[in-house]
């Protein structure tokens, strides 16, 4: 345990306060539009005022609603439910519930009838790892990903080189952590005439927050890349239109969409792509068919060959009532709703300053609400200009029960644009057998162990944002740090 003890907080004037966000309304007129979200934060949602949490981790994981789970709880209790791989009752009962909610999801993101399937998967990660794994990487094909992305992305790498697919990253443009068309381009010619090329980028970043193009797809399509779209960050708060855009792949966590239940997530596949993926096993419920004896096996066609096992069939029913929640406040309702929020939040940010007139803060990514979404990546800075270790900031932030995510958001390149890391500074400097995660940042010269990241949601108020930057406000004139912190485990 730390020694570690509370700066003086700052004592918010309740008159004063109100005026903040008389002028915030003012300022941000259609804040209005979205009242049904205060109403939904004192009916749906009054457990993180009654607790006094200061939530703002939406980009790890929303927030569910009372109701959500009261009206799953309704279906698990009424109904009788079997394995949904047989053909009795239960089983048909269960079926039946399980496709509603793939029906749901699709009809969510607007998916053309036909075209896309949808595959249930553990998580995002589920998602992606199904993908990379399947992908007909060979010596010809390749790999492109944009440095921003999750380490979830980056792990298809090691697919693709097993394979002997070569593989290459788009470079980040600092400060804004954005890639511009021209680099794109350059790299999406470079495909060749490879006949499969794999290129994923995240729709919002989970470390910058911000939003890479929807745009990309069409030309990387006219270029013969198929296009993974990883949207666990992005389709929380902003809708994807799939008759629009026509990803092959889109990895999504309903957890981060709407809070319950974790331990669900899914791939929309367009269908000739998803053909074009080869297994490299299968499973109770994959195949339509498999012998021991004669070695054969025939895959099932479409989401059922690449469901593995039994789908979590008590677990999915409560997807079709999350998206019944998030369409019933409307995804466009959030959208305006964090882009006030998180307008006014960069605005004051940008404000801080210590008495010597150095500012307090450095943003990663855009400083302003440009083709962004709700995250915001962050560090402290004392007076004479030095990164405030961030992990006193989340012993202070947990003091003030405000919960932020510190550390580099497993998204490492990302990380290495915004803190300057260069590829010579790296190379030689492993994290190797019996060194600390401490050493390793040092040896690299880091100025500490990642940043800071706020996220705002769907139940995100202007009190939630206000208390961040009243608490932020207590790091003006820190000179140092006290000694005593724990040692970092890990990024
Ligand atoms: C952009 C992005 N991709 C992928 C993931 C992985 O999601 P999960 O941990 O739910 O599999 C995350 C999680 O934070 C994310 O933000």
């Amino acid at each position: 345990m730390s020694t570690v003890t509370p700066l003086e907080p700052q004592v918010m004037d309740p008159a004063a306060q109100a005026n903040a966000e008389a002028a915030f309304r003012d300022a941000h007129p259609t804040f209005g539009s979205t009242a049904i979200l205060d109403e939904l934060r004192r009916t749906e949602y009054r457990r993180l005022d009654a607790r006094g949490d200061v939530y703002l981790d939406y980009t790890g994981g929303s927030l569910y609603a009372e109701s959500q789970l009261e009206d799953h709880l309704r279906v698990v209790r009424d109904g009788v439910y079997g394995n949904p791989h047989s053909v009795n009752p239960t089983s048909s009962a269960s079926t039946a519930l399980v496709d509603r909610a793939r029906a749901a999801v699709l009809r969510h993101f607007n998916a053309p009838p036909g075209e896309y399937a949808c595959i249930f998967t553990p998580n995002a990660t589920g998602a992606l790892r199904l993908v990379g794994e399947a992908y007909p990487f060979g010596p010809q094909a390749r790999f492109l990903a944009t440095c921003d992305n999750h380490n979830s992305v980056n792990g298809i790498r090691e697919f693709a080189r097993a394979k002997r697919a070569r593989t290459a990253y788009v470079p980040l443009d600092a400060p804004d952590l954005r890639v511009t068309d021209a680099t794109l381009e350059r790299h999406l010619d470079a495909g060749g005439a490879a006949r499969h090329n794999l290129f994923a980028y995240p729709a919002q970043s989970n470390f910058s927050g911000v939003k890479h193009p929807l745009e990309w797809i069409a030309p990387a399509h006219e270029r013969g890349w198929d296009v993974l779209l990883d949207c666990a960050a992005f389709a929380p708060t902003s809708t994807l239109d799939l008759a629009a855009w026509k990803p092959d792949f889109v990895a999504i966590s309903f957890y981060k969409m709407f809070g319950y239940p974790t331990g669900l997530g899914a791939l929309l596949a367009r269908v000739p792509t998803l053909d074009r993926l080869r297994r490299p096993w299968f499973a109770g419920g994959t195949v339509v068919a498999a012998t021991v004896q004669s070695d054969t096996v025939a895959p099932h066609s479409g989401h059922a060959g690449f469901e593995d096992g039994t789908v979590d069939y008590l677990g999915i029913p409560a997807v079709e009532i999350g998206l019944r929640h998030l369409e019933r406040i409307g995804v466009g309702t959030i959208s305006r709703r964090v882009e006030a929020l998180g307008t006014w939040l960069l605005e004051a940010l940008q404000r801080l300053r210590h008495s010597n007139g150095a500012p307090a803060i450095c943003i990663y990514g855009p400083r302003t609400w440009d083709r962004r979404g709700a995250t915001v990546a962050l560090n402290f800075l004392h007076p004479d200009g030095r990164v405030v270790d961030e992990r006193f900031v989340d012993l202070l932030a947990a003091a003030h029960n405000i919960s932020v995510r510190t550390g580099c958001f497993c998204n490492p390149g990302a990380g290495e644009a915004a803190f300057a890391l260069s590829r010579e500074r790296m190379i030689g400097v492993e994290l190797s057998e019996g060194m600390s995660f401490d050493d390793y940042i040092a040896r690299l010269g880091m100025p500490t162990g990642g940043a800071v990241r706020v996220s705002l949601g769907l139940a995100s108020n202007f009190a939630d944002v206000s208390r961040f930057v009243a608490f932020a406000n207590e790091f003006r004139d820190l000179a140092d740090v006290p000694p005593g912190l724990p040692p970092r485990v890990g990024c």
